[in-house]
């Protein structure tokens, strides 16, 4: 047991894929994955563990934002030496070329957080994503012909940001989609020496206004977690 998550060792799979939302850990387990059993509930958190085509992978929850997501990536690499997380989950597009439905694969992750100032001081650390998963799962999705563009994310701390300028500024740098995760995951995977890709489908454009329906969303999820899904089991 680490101190946020219930699972002995050996019950997390050495991938794990991660979205923010535990009932989207529970929605990939009984969905994608063949005899989930459950290890976590510890506040709510839900992980499960079980295979996809004979490999096995475990999907946890993140909870929202950089602390939430870096609690739980330290834990699966500390203490149950996971190999490799993606995070699976949605971002606002902040790039006019971006459209909604489409699958960000995210190269690197700027962040407006002070997360890594006591590890890097006045450095403004790059985080980055392990250029192997990237491949494989840019791969997945152009034998699926899913919509994925590669590019920047921007991490923020701010859901509700009072600075209405910083992601047109981004945009004009590259980056395509804002979330809330991405940098503390790399940031960790880059720590312990183990691998981390961020994987977003975009709900909704900050420029357009352009949003997606509940049902085109799960549907887009949905082809997003199978990409990722087998860029671990190739
Ligand atoms: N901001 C931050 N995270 C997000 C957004 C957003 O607009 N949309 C989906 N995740």
């Amino acid at each position: 047991m680490s101190t946020h998550i219930a699972a002995q060792s050996g019950q997390i799979a050495p991938y794990v894929l991660m979205p923010g939302d535990p009932y989207r850990a529970r929605w990939i387990a009984e969905t994608f994955l063949e005899d989930p059993q459950q290890y976590n509930d510890v506040r709510g958190m839900l992980g499960y563990t079980g295979t996809y085509r004979g490999v096995r992978i475990s999907a946890q929850g993140s909870g929202m934002g950089q602390p939430s997501i870096g609690i739980y990536a330290h834990e699966l690499f500390a203490e149950y030496d996971v190999e490799a997380i993606i995070r699976v989950g949605t971002c606002g597009a902040i790039a006019e070329s971006v459209k909604v439905r489409d699958v960000i694969l995210g190269i690197a992750a700027s962040t407006d957080s002070a997360m890594n100032r006591p590890r890097f001081g006045d450095v403004a650390y790059a985080p980055a994503a392990d250029f192997e998963l990237l491949r494989f799962a840019w791969e997945a999705a152009q034998a699926k012909t899913l919509p994925a563009v590669v590019g920047g994310l921007f991490s923020s701390d701010q859901f509700y940001n009072p600075n209405t300028t910083i992601a047109s500024t981004l945009a004009g740098y590259g980056v395509l989609g804002v979330e809330m995760e991405s940098a503390a995951l790399y940031t960790l995977a880059a720590q312990f020496g183990r691998r981390a890709l961020a994987v977003c489908t975009v709900s909704d454009h900050i420029i357009t206004g352009e949003e997606t329906t509940a049902a085109e969303r799960q549907e887009t999820f949905d082809d997003m977690i199978v990409m990722a899904l087998d860029a671990i089991v190739r």
